[in-house]
């Protein structure tokens, strides 16, 4: 699996163990990143015990029981915790995936859980997506046409909708841009996975009108072409999905407009 490098702001010294919940037998000991941007103080790693037999099955209700049983001061985010909000994204054990839909038993021995690497941190587990939201935005990810509002809706064939599968399902968690070296290097210019595939579902779109102005606003020597076909994108995406291939789509329609 891919192996990742740490957040920008590490300098990672060893923090406090929690003691052990009284009692337990079936114990699972946990390794989380800390940072309070408010204490002065370089990051630190806490240790946590959770008692397994009081305890759901996914990395996501492991955090929920630290925080309302051990640590409350622990910070992350989360909501659907079914795999749809994309909010739960994190680095468990060197992978980044959604806490809420990995299973603690895909962890052998300890569980070390970090932010999604290169990215500033906010707090604790929570990175600053200020930048990514803001490049998704860039990709104009809505139907843009220059036609009349047709009286009821914009039709699309069967084929056509097809079309959007395995793209459609992104849930803008950013576990692909922040797994992408091209993205960690060049993040400030290059558009990265998520942003690339969101542009890419609405050039296909067969409804949208835009085409051309997405292409022009694309061909850039950063926004498209930092990717390096490294995948791992691919290899990490919690849904399945494949934002290299989108990438490449991108890139042949650019080759096809250019003969
Ligand atoms: S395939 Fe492209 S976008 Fe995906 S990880 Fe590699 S360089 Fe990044
Ligand atoms: S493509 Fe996958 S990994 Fe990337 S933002 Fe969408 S759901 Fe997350
Ligand atoms: S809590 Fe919504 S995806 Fe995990």
């Amino acid at each position: 699996m891919v192996q990742l490098t740490l957040p920008k702001n590490s300098k990672i010294r060893t923090g406090k163990t929690w003691p052990k919940p009284e009692g337990a037998t079936n114990l699972r000991k946990l390794d989380i990143y800390r940072w309070n941007p408010d204490d002065g103080e370089n990051p630190r790693v806490d240790t946590y015990f959770i008692d397994m037999d009081s305890c759901g099955p996914m990395v996501l209700d492991a955090l929920i029981k630290i925080k309302n049983e051990i640590d409350p001061t622990l910070t992350f985010r989360r909501s659907c915790r079914e795999g749809i909000c994309g909010s739960c994204a994190m680095n468990i054990d060197g992978i980044n995936t959604l806490a809420c839909i990995y299973g603690l038993d895909e962890v052998k021995g300890d569980i070390r859980i970090y932010p999604l690497p290169h990215m500033p941190v906010v707090k604790d587990l929570i990175p600053d997506l200020t930048h990514f939201y803001a490049q998704h935005a860039s990709v104009m990810p809505w139907l843009e046409t220059t036609t009349n509002e047709p009286r009821k809706e914009w039709r699309q064939s069967i084929d056509d909708r097809k079309k959007l599968d395995g793209l459609y399902e992104c849930v803008m968690c950013a576990c692909c841009s922040t797994s992408c070296p091209s993205y960690w290097w060049n993040g400030d210019k290059y558009l990265g996975p998520a942003a690339l595939l969101h542009a890419y579902r609405w050039i296909v779109d067969s409804r949208d009108e835009a085409t051309p102005e997405r292409l022009d606003d694309l061909e850039d020597p950063f926004k498209l072409y930092r990717c390096h076909t490294i995948m791992n994108c691919a290899r990490t995406c919690p849904k399945g999905l494949n934002p290299a291939k989108a990438i490449m789509e991108i890139k042949k329609l650019m080759i096809e407009r250019a003969v």
